[in-house]
């Protein structure tokens, strides 16, 4: 049998490694510029982090993580977030006790079996961001303006839209989610077999639910925003005042649930239409519980993640070419002493930072010019035995398709300027 990877699981080949890096570079300078240090964390993590951070009752713990029992028989699952296990090193490593306010960020792979499609996997790239310790709505606000200058920068602010909403907290949340059990026992009947389980467990995941049935009822269902406490409502409005003072367009959707059980108060998701049923691109929000919840001190945090994989197929909707990493100089040679100089040049030009192609095969140089053309190369320099005696070598400029000579020094100081 061929060998192949795992469902769900993809390989980020060659041709894409340029945009991938192009956008998570991005995204790491977005996260340094709002003052965010990085912070590396496991894959593998005891399964109660995940269990007691994301809740019992949601999909992901329910049915989609990797779990397995380690060989001492403990409970081990691969990361399907980062959020609970940042929390977990937080408190773990007593950050609280080193600053009042901690911004972290981290990129890495998550993992979830859910079933594959288009902008889903089983393994997929996050990077994410997280702010300990402020309670205020401008935390939520800048955590959300760095997102969206991220998007501007790589040319997608066009192409997703922020959707805001807010969940509330322990005072105000769990009256409506009696409210919210309360309407949906009237419709148990019309409700689909998971959403009638859920009435007893997670009520608010019935208005996650993309069953055609449940959607129906679920749009006369009394609303969290409606129903928010008096701090609550200050807050939400402060984090819109704050986004409105600063020009960042946002859309009020009350439907947001989000798939973890850990938020309180301000939700949010960057949206686009160009993907089609997989449309978030970037989700997060406040969990003001959560450090607690997993045995630190009381501490009020909001954070965002984003899916790199989406954020590639729109990037490559919107701006199709461009991203491919070329080669600066290739080097071809005629004759065997000419490939021991070509070796030594090819060297030699590198440390100038220019990024340089030679192949050494003992090819013609029709087949060596070929390879050259395919490998994108800016200039291609041609060694023969004439340019070895003179030490001037000939200079394709493969753009222009015009050829000059050049001297050492002339072809070190080109290969500096193109330095990528
Ligand atoms: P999430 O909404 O589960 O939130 O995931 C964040 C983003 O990861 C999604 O908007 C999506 O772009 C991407 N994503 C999720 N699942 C998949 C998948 N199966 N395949 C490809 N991409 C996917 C969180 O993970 C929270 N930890 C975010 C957060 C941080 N909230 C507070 N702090």
């Amino acid at each position: 049998m061929k060998i192949r990877s795992i469902k769900g699981f993809h390989d980020i080949l060659p041709e894409d490694i340029g945009r991938w890096h192009h956008i998570e570079e991005h995204a790491k300078r977005s996260c340094e510029l709002y003052g965010y240090s990085e912070i590396r964390i496991p894959v593998l993590e005891f399964t109660e982090v995940f269990a007691r951070s994301i809740g019992a009752a949601t999909d992901i713990v329910e049915k989609e993580m990797y779990t397995f029992a380690d060989r001492d028989g403990s409970s081990l699952t691969l990361r399907p977030e980062g959020t609970a296990g940042v929390v977990r090193s937080y408190v773990e490593n007593s950050m609280y006790t080193k600053s009042p306010q901690i911004k972290l960020y981290y990129t890495g792979m998550m993992f979830r079996h859910e079933r594959p499609q288009k902008g889903r996997y089983r393994g997929f790239y996050q990077i994410g961001a997280e702010i300990f310790g402020s309670e205020a709505p401008e935390s939520d606000a800048e955590l959300i303006a760095m997102i969206s200058g991220f998007f501007d920068g790589i040319g997608l602010s066009k192409s997703v839209t922020l959707e805001l909403s807010s969940l509330g907290d322990g005072e105000c949340r769990p009256a409506y989610k009696t409210m919210l059990m309360d309407y949906f026992i009237g419709h148990k009947d019309e409700l689909c077999e998971d959403c009638q389980r859920r009435l007893d467990t997670n009520p608010l995941r019935i208005l996650d639910c993309k069953q055609k049935g449940c959607i129906e009822i679920s749009k006369n269902a009394p609303k969290m925003l409606d129903n928010l406490c008096d701090d609550c409502t200050q807050h939400f409005t402060r984090v819109k005042e704050s986004l409105d003072s600063i020009g960042i367009p946002y859309e009020i959707n009350p439907k947001i649930v989000r798939g973890l059980d850990y938020y309180t108060r301000t939700v949010f998701e960057f949206t686009t239409d160009q993907l089609g049923a997989q449309n978030a691109v970037a989700a997060g929000g406040r969990y003001d519980g959560l450090v607690k919840e997993l045995g630190g001190p009381e501490t009020p945090a909001v954070g965002f993640a984003m899916g790199i994989e989406r954020i590639v197929l729109l990037h490559k909707e919107v701006i199709p070419e461009g991203f491919e990493k070329k080669t600066d100089i290739y080097i071809a040679y005629l004759g065997e002493e000419a490939r021991d100089a070509a070796f030594k040049l090819a060297y030699e030009i590198r440390s100038s930072g220019a990024r340089v192609e030679a192949d050494y095969g003992g090819k013609s140089l029709k087949s060596q010019m070929k390879r050259a053309d395919k490998s994108g190369a800016r200039y291609t320099v041609i060694i023969g035995e004439e340019e070895l005696k003179s030490g001037i070598v000939k200079l394709r400029d493969m753009e222009e398709s015009s050829e000059h000579e050049v001297g050492m020094e002339e072809l070190k100081k080109l290969a500096s300027e193109l330095k990528s």
